[in-house]
């Protein structure tokens, strides 16, 4: 499958999907464009935005301010406003199904738009392979173009010959025109009027603004017989009155004869260029164009009474009746139309040679060009355009895609074009009524009807209860008994807002909302969690949270149940630790995991091979004593060697706890035994923490345990001279059965111009410290 085709594929589907997005992401912050303390009312606050909603529940944020019922949906849902009770008309794309076309699909949908919201939906058009072809002949018949007019006598069979090829039904109709009859456009001098070639000894007749001669028929015969009665008229300027013409024969459908099932084509002949709205003035016509059909006695009346159509109005009525135009004209004016053609939709333009000899190559030529560019203009009703805003993008057979622009060309027949329209509601009609937007494919019968729904009016207006309490309480009853503060509170509102009329009105702060019946509860002064007070789960209560069920904590961050903490086996951290704030914390700080159960240092460690020390121990360092312990130990536990110094015998046991990772017990006839934890591991830092609890009964005097010092010191300097290894932490096991440490406070001066104390606290570390 080529690209284009899965891409066809895909968008076959999608063709009733839609879908909608807002202008404006939504945030969490609390600047967004819905908080203003200009709001009071629930309309007020839709006209905010579309991601504004209105909380209209009884008792929300009891005693705040009437604007704080106006915020973003996520932030009221957050300060306790249920959802039921939030006004938030929402962005809604129906689409009726139940007209199906083959040419246009979908042909109607409606659209509820938030002011501020847009919408998208997706347009499938297509061109059928040979539709009935009305062509109406609008020729201009001032004194110039008698050539042409002489050669359509004989073109109209030949074309309709030819036409066969692309036509089920061919149908040919015919009118002319020269200019409004009026000064400066025609001479006004009596012998002129009814014949302006007098000059020049030519029979014509009078200048007209748009004659309808012949109805479209598939009679060529008739046609051609017309055309031979066609006398050509006269005037004085150059421009001629073709737009005047063209927007009655694309109005009046009926006289013309244009059948809703054919494709219409208005191929203008002429020589000169047009006027345009304003020219009229010359003449002193200054009643715009109504748009109207005006034709009596197939004469257009109003040619002396209304001005030129402007550009947009012609285009519009030729959108609106689905007219193709082909302009076939003069080489003079070439230059002229070209410049007109991107200002009106579904329009060729083609050189007309002279004697209009190539007019049957020109239509058809016209004919396929126009059929093959498929394209759709938005036309809102009622002047409302102003209020909307479109982006068309096209997605063309091809597999290209036109951003901006909805038009795709080299269509063939049954391909189809899908288009990708938005429409965006800039602001609320006045009324607030339906808005009706055509989207037409040019050319085409069929057009698709937008009914645009503004949301722009609060459905609680309606109901009731958009703006109950909140405001200032109403005062009717000055003998109120006031309740402006809780039992056995000194302040009113808690100093923080005013008692009027029994009831408290809350301050406003730049800080946040303070509300509440006492004006106690806020949304600022609590510790926060992940951006929000109290973690969105709980009440700020003069600054401290109350949490909501479920939840505890200072910032009500921890589920109150220990469920989080059972293992599988259904107890609190497996029995190693306790359940805080939703977390093991385990008992033996080595331990750790979800429950407590990892701890690479537990077996291994140094502790667990105590009694292979104790066994040395009790052979007093002699041989005998080795050889035995040495079979009682595991294997992987050595002696190093012996340290002799100063502080007499020594010997150390080194086990392996895992890699790079060793416990080293020292032993001394004098001191006792010493655990020193010798590591280039990361996981041999945890057991920095291990603090040893076993017992050991040593006398030790702290004389001797400076002497002990002495002796660490030694074998640091000892260890530091062998490569590949550091020492990270030295622990000393005294006959004392734990180890405490206690804080101390330490003053540290700086030297500075004022120089500020700085109270550190830092946890005394008697053995460290003697090194630093
Ligand atoms: C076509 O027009 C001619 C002359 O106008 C007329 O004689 C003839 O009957 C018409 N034919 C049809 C089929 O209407
Ligand atoms: C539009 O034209 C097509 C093809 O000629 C025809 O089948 C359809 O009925 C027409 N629709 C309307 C509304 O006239
Ligand atoms: C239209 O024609 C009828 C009869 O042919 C005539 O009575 C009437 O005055 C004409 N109207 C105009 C505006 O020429
Ligand atoms: C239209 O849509 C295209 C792509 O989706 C985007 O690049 C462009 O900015 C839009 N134009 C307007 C006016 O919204
Ligand atoms: C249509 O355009 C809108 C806005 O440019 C975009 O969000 C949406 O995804 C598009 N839809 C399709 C089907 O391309
Ligand atoms: C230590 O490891 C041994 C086997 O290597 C095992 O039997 C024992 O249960 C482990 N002890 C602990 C506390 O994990
Ligand atoms: C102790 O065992 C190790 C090997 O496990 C051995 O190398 C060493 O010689 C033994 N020492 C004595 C005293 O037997």
């Amino acid at each position: 499958m080529t690209s284009w085709l899965r891409k066809y594929c895909l968008l076959h589907r999608v063709v009733f999907t839609v879908s909608f997005t807002a202008l404006l992401t939504p945030s969490l912050s609390a600047d967004n464009g819905c908080t203003s303390p200009s709001i009071t009312t629930c309309n007020e606050c839709l006209y905010r935005g579309p991601e504004c909603g209105w909380c209209f529940q009884e008792g929300f944020l009891d005693g705040a301010q009437v604007n704080e019922r106006c915020d973003i949906i996520a932030n009221l849902v957050r300060k306790g406003c249920k959802m039921e009770f939030i006004d938030h008309p929402g962005v809604i794309v129906e689409v009726d199904t139940t007209q199906s076309s083959i040419q246009v699909a979908p042909r109607e949908m409606t659209i509820q738009l938030r002011p501020g919201s847009e919408a998208s939906f997706i347009l499938a058009v297509q061109q059928l392979d040979r539709y009935p072809v009305d062509m109406y002949y609008l020729v201009d018949v001032s004194a110039s173009m008698q050539d042409n007019l002489d050669r359509l006598k004989s073109v109209g069979i030949a074309l309709s010959q030819r036409m066969k090829e692309y036509s089920s039904d061919f149908r040919v109709g015919f009118g002319s025109f020269v200019d409004k009859p009026v000064s400066p456009y025609i001479n006004v001098h009596p012998s002129k009027i009814t014949n302006p070639c007098s000059d020049y000894d030519i029979q014509c007749r009078p200048a007209h603004g748009f004659i309808h001669v012949l109805p479209v028929t598939e009679n060529v015969t008739e046609f051609t017989r017309v055309i031979q009665q066609q006398q050509i008229s006269g005037n004085m300027d150059t421009p001629e009155g073709g737009f005047d013409a063209m927007l009655q024969a694309a109005v009046c459908q009926s006289e013309i004869g244009w059948r809703p099932e054919a494709k219409h084509l208005l191929l203008v002949m002429t020589d000169q260029p047009s006027h345009l709205a304003l020219d009229s003035k010359l003449a002193g016509i200054v009643v715009p164009h109504d748009g109207n059909c005006h034709l009596e006695n197939n004469t257009y009346t109003q040619s002396s009474n209304m001005e030129h159509p402007s550009i947009g109005q012609l285009a519009e009525k030729l959108l609106e009746n689905s007219i193709y135009s082909i302009f076939a004209v003069e080489q003079v004016q070439y230059k002229w139309y070209e410049d007109l053609i991107p200002l009106l939709p579904g329009t060729y333009l083609g050189k007309l040679l002279p004697k209009a000899s190539n007019l049957k190559d020109l239509v058809i030529e016209a004919y396929k060009k126009l059929l093959s560019d498929v394209e759709v203009e938005v036309v809102v009703q009622d002047h409302q355009a102003h209020r909307f805003q479109f982006n068309v993008t096209a997605l063309c057979p091809d597999g290209s895609t036109t951003q901006g622009r909805g038009k795709c060309s080299d269509v063939r027949p049954y391909q189809r074009v899908f288009f990708n329209i938005t429409i965006g509601m800039k602001t609320c009609p006045v009324m607030e009524e339906e808005v009706l937007i055509s989207v037409r494919p040019v050319g085409f019968n069929e057009t698709t009807t937008v009914r645009v729904r503004p949301a722009c009016r609060c459905g609680c207006s309606e109901r009731g209860g958009c703006l109950d309490e909140g405001g200032p309480p109403a005062c009717d009853d000055p003998g109120v008994t006031p309740d402006c503060k809780p039992a056995g509170a000194n302040l009113d509102c808690s100093g923080r807002g005013t008692c009027t009329c029994g009831k408290c009105v809350c301050d406003r702060s730049g800080l946040g909302t303070i509300h509440g019946k006492y004006c106690q509860l806020d949304d600022f002064s609590c510790p926060y969690e992940q951006g929000l007070t109290c973690g969105g789960r709980g009440q700020c209560v003069l600054g401290e949270c109350q949490c909501s069920s479920g939840w505890t904590g200072e910032s009500c961050g921890c589920p109150a149940s220990s469920d989080a903490c059972l293992s599988d086996d259904g107890v609190v951290c497996g029995g190693r630790g306790r359940c805080v704030c939703g977390r093991c914390q385990c008992d033996d700080p080595r331990r750790s995991g979800q429950f407590c159960e990892k701890c690479p240092l537990c077996n291994g460690s140094c502790q667990s091979h105590w009694r292979c020390v104790l066994c040395h121990l009790s052979y007093g360092l002699s041989a005998m004593g080795a050889k035995e312990c040495n079979n009682t130990c595991s294997s992987t536990v050595h002696y190093v060697d012996d340290i002799s110094g100063s502080t007499g015998e020594a010997k150390r046991c080194l086990y392996p706890t895992h890699e790079s990772c060793h416990c080293v017990f020292q032993m001394d006839s004098v001191q006792g035994i010493t655990e020193i934890l010798i590591s280039q591991h990361p996981e041999c830092f945890s057991s920095q923490r291990y603090i040893p609890t076993f017992t050991l009964v040593f006398f030790l005097t702290v004389l001797l345990g400076l002497s002990l010092i002495a002796g660490l010191k030694f074998l640091l300097i000892r260890r530091a001279q062998t490569p590949g290894e550091s020492t990270i932490a030295v622990y000393h096991v005294t006959k004392e059965k734990s180890y405490v440490p206690t804080p101390t406070e330490k003053t540290i001066t700086y030297r500075r111009e004022q120089p500020p104390e700085m109270h550190i606290h830092v946890h005394k570390m008697p053995l460290n410290e003697a090194w630093q």
